[in-house]
């Protein structure tokens, strides 16, 4: 049986940082995002008996050792379910650069979970789906609903009240955008599952980030439902800039920030303060800088910030849609 699935990728606004388990990936603190319309993978997943191996293909290439590794054990998971005993072939095509800190892993691990579950006819609820795309990568878990989303930490020790909820659909704010910058191709060095690990271990700011964190999702989610941007904005980016000063912190230090990214986060503060432009940025595992707007002031923002060199690439994004199933198989 065969099943493709897309899955849109997501960027915190209020991020998650740090586990509190490892292997059933717990986070220490719930999250917020925006799904977004123009970033996704596409996964096709077939399913058989007579398969004796799985057979992963990412963007046309067959899957590194690392990638079939944690693809692999996401299939065992899966097949657990059931206990079924074949064996998948995959194809997996994202329309953005991979592992540079746009979320790959988020629509990667989310269309991954669909489209296998769907290749075994299993019917799961949306809550159970986040649950297992949450094993794929944390950030998958808000992958599987559209519009904005909230990653609720849970309490239980097995995990299974920790999922994504929605908050407002794909309609809720729709004039609201992302514009996702690509600053630098080059892959990072630390995963965000390692630097997040040693951040726990080893930051003095780390206490501050889970102080302060309860304070930014009230903030964010009131200023979601009232449609706040100000208030929403400014929560956002200080709340980026705690989660990079705990990465800062770290020992040995984790930044991922390249120069043009602080000069990206200077020109949209100097937008907002000395040009009026409602502007505001936040950024993830990686060098590329996120401006979050409205709708009408985007192109003021990019004739402003291409004025001294062009960017690379960038995306225009608002809210997208939940994760779905398609007929369009890749093979
Ligand atoms: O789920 P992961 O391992 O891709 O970690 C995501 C970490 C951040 O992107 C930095 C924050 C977030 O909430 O997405």
């Amino acid at each position: 049986m065969k099943a493709t699935a897309i899955a849109h990728s997501n960027i915190a606004l209020v991020k998650y940082w740090g586990k509190r388990d490892e292997k059933l990936i717990l986070p220490q603190n719930s999250s917020i995002s925006m799904t977004l319309d123009e970033l996704f993978t596409t996964t096709t997943a077939e399913y058989s008996e007579e398969y004796k191996r799985n057979h992963i293909l990412i963007n046309e290439i067959q899957a590194t050792e690392k990638e079939a590794i944690r693809i692999n054990s996401h299939l065992e998971l899966i097949k657990s379910i059931k206990n079924y005993n074949g064996f998948f072939k995959i194809s997996t095509k994202n329309n953005f650069p991979k592992k540079a800190g746009l979320a790959s892993s988020a629509s990667g691990s989310a269309a991954l979970s669909l489209a296998a579950t769907s290749a075994l006819n299993l019917e799961l609820s949306k809550s159970d789906l986040s649950i297992i795309a949450r094993r794929g990568s944390g950030s998958a878990s808000r992958s599987i609903h559209g519009g904005f989303v909230k990653w609720n930490r849970g309490e239980h020790p097995d995990g299974r009240d920790s999922l994504a909820t929605q908050l407002g659909d794909i309609n809720h704010w729709p004039e609201l955008t992302m514009i996702v910058t690509v600053l630098s191709l080059k892959e990072k060095k630390v995963s965000s599952r390692a630097g997040m690990k040693q951040t726990v271990k080893t930051s003095p700011l780390y206490p501050m980030w889970l102080n302060t964190i309860e304070d930014d999702l009230k903030t964010v989610e009131q200023a979601l439902i009232d449609k706040n941007f100000q208030k929403m904005g400014s929560t956002v980016e200080t709340n980026a800039l705690k989660m990079h000063s705990t990465m800062h912190t770290t020992n040995p230090p984790i930044i991922y920030w390249e120069a043009d990214s602080l000069l990206l986060m200077k020109k949209i503060i100097s937008l907002r303060e000395d040009s009026n432009i409602p502007c505001y940025f936040t950024m993830d595992a990686g060098p590329q800088v996120k401006i979050l707007t409205l709708d009408k002031y985007v192109d003021e923002i990019l004739e402003n910030i291409q004025k001294k060199k062009r960017l690379e690439k960038y995306y225009i994004c608002h809210t997208g849609k939940a994760a779905h199933t398609t007929e369009k198989h890749l093979f």
